[in-house]
C-alpha cells in the first residue's frame, strides 16, 4: 500500500528525466547542478561551466576590467571576470586556489581520477545512496556546529510547531539533522521522483514529515501563471498551486539554488525565519548577486565542510534572522519569479533583456559588497585551496 506520507504529484505520464527547456535555460537545478550536489558525482566540477569560466578566467586575468566587454564574451561571465580579477588583487587565498584549478584542469591525471571516481559510484548504487545520506546528515551536523543554523528560533508560539520546508530532500540527510535539533518540528518535503531521476528517501518516515515527489522547478500558480497555453511544449507538467497566498507558514527553508525554490521559499517564510541554500562558486557573478541580496535582508554566514566535497567550489549560505517583508526581499522574490516565468514562457531575447547586467551594476556591487565578499569568500577558498593542494594532479 502506497505511503500516505509521500505524495507522488505528477501531472503527466511524459515527465522525464530530461530537463525542460525552462529548466535548461533558467538553469534551475538542472542536471550540472544536481550532479554538484551528489557527492559521488566530482566529474561535475570539469564538465560544467565551473571548469570553461575557470579556463576562461585564467586566460584573461591579465586584462584590464574596462577591456572586457559583456557581449564579447558572455555576461554571466564577463561579469564573473570583473569579480575574479577584483578578488586577484585583494585575496591571497583566492590567487592560491587559482593556481591550483589551473593546475588542475590543465592535467589528464584529474580527469582520470574524476573519471574513475564517477565509475565506483556509478557501480555502488545503493552504497553510494547510504553514503550520501550519511555524508549529508555529517554536513548537517557539521554545518550546526559552525553556524547555529539547524538551531532555529522560534517565532508563534509555544504549542506550535516548527515548521521545515525542504525542496531538495532525499536522502534526506540535512532534513533527519534538522528534526533532530529541532524536536517536535514538522517537515514539508519535496524531492524529484525516482523514475525521473530522484534520489531515493532514505530518512525514515513518520507523521510528521509529509514528503512530496514532484519537480520543483515546474510550480507556475505559485509564481503566479495561471493562463497557460495548452500548446506550450511543458503544458502538462506545470504543477497546480502548493502554497496559500499570502501564507506564512516555514520557519526553516532547506534549498539548492533554484530560483523556484528560493522565490516559493522567501514568499512563505516566517518573519525571523532561516534559510540554508547550496550554492557553488562564491566569486560567481550569480552566487555574488544572490549574496548581496541576502545581505539586505539577513544575517549571511558561508559554511563549507572541510571533507565532504572540499575539491570543489559547492558551500552553504546560511541566512537567518530572515526579514521577508523587508522591501529587497519583496523585490528579490519578484525577480525571481519574473526571471522564472521569462526562462519559461519568454523568448530568448526578453529572458536575456530582463537578466542581462552591465558592467556598471557589477562594479556597483563590489563597491557596495566587496568586503563582505573577501571576507566571507576568504574561508571557502582556504578550504578548496588546502583540498586541492593535497591532489597529486594539483602538483
Ligand atoms: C544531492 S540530493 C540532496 C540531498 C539532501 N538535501 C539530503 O540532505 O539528503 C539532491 C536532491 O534534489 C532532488 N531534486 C533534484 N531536482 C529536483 C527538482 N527539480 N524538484 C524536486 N526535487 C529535486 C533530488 O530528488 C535529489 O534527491
Amino acid at each position: 500500500m502506497a505511503d500516505p506520507n509521500i505524495i507522488t504529484l505528477k501531472l503527466s505520464d511524459e515527465a522525464s528525466t530530461t530537463n525542460t527547456s525552462a529548466q535548461s535555460r533558467f538553469g534551475s537545478l538542472n542536471p550540472a547542478e544536481l550532479a554538484a550536489q551528489d557527492p559521488e558525482n566530482e566529474i561535475e566540477a570539469k564538465n560544467t561551466e565551473e571548469a570553461s569560466e575557470h579556463t576562461t578566467n585564467v586566460h584573461n586575468v591579465m586584462r584590464a576590467t574596462e577591456q572586457i566587454s559583456i557581449s564579447e564574451i558572455g555576461q554571466e561571465r564577463a561579469a564573473t571576470e570583473i569579480i575574479v580579477i577584483y578578488l586577484l588583487d585583494r585575496v591571497a587565498v583566492f590567487r592560491d586556489l587559482e593556481g591550483l584549478r589551473a593546475r588542475g584542469w590543465n592535467n589528464l591525471d584529474a580527469d582520470k581520477a574524476f573519471e574513475q571516481q564517477r565509475q565506483r559510484a556509478d557501480a555502488a548504487n545503493g552504497s553510494a545512496a547510504t553514503r550520501l545520506y550519511q555524508m549529508m546528515e555529517r554536513n548537517g551536523r557539521q554545518l550546526d556546529v559552525a553556524t547555529s543554523g539547524f538551531h532555529i528560533p522560534r517565532v508563534g508560539t509555544a504549542e506550535e510547531p516548527l515548521n521545515i520546508v525542504d525542496f531538495c530532500m532525499a536522502p534526506g540527510g540535512f532534513l533527519k539533522t534538522a528534526l533532530n535539533v529541532n524536536a517536535g518540528a514538522r517537515a514539508v518535503a519535496f524531492t524529484l521522483p525516482v523514475e525521473d531521476g530522484g534520489h531515493k528517501i532514505l530518512l525514515p518516515l513518520s507523521d510528521n514529515i509529509q514528503v512530496k515527489c514532484l519537480d520543483i522547478t515546474m510550480p507556475a500558480t505559485d509564481m503566479g501563471v495561471t493562463n497557460i497555453l495548452k500548446e506550450h511544449e511543458d503544458a502538462s507538467k506545470f504543477l497546480p498551486r502548493m502554497f496559500p497566498a499570502d501564507s506564512r507558514p516555514f520557519d526553516p527553508l532547506l534549498s539548492a539554488t533554484g530560483k523556484s525554490s528560493l522565490a516559493l521559499g522567501l514568499e512563505h517564510l516566517k518573519q525571523g525565519g532561516t534559510m540554508i541554500v547550496l550554492l557553488h562558486k562564491v566569486e560567481a557573478w550569480r552566487t555574488v548577486r544572490l549574496l548581496h541580496q541576502f545581505s539586505k535582508f539577513s544575517t549571511v554566514q558561508l559554511f563549507k565542510p572541510t571533507k565532504a566535497h572540499a575539491t570543489r567550489s559547492s558551500f552553504y549560505m546560511v541566512a537567518t534572522s530572515i526579514y521577508p517583508l523587508r522591501a529587497e526581499a519583496v523585490k528579490a522574490v519578484e525577480d525571481w519569479k519574473e526571471t522564472w516565468r521569462l526562462a519559461t514562457f519568454g523568448t530568448e531575447h526578453e529572458y536575456r533583456e530582463a537578466t542581462s547586467k552591465d558592467d556598471a551594476t557589477v562594479h556597483a556591487i563590489l563597491e557596495d559588497f566587496g568586503d563582505n565578499l573577501v571576507d566571507w569568500g576568504k574561508k571557502i577558498w582556504k578550504t578548496q585551496s588546502d583540498a586541492l593542494a593535497q591532489k597529486s594532479w594539483t602538483k
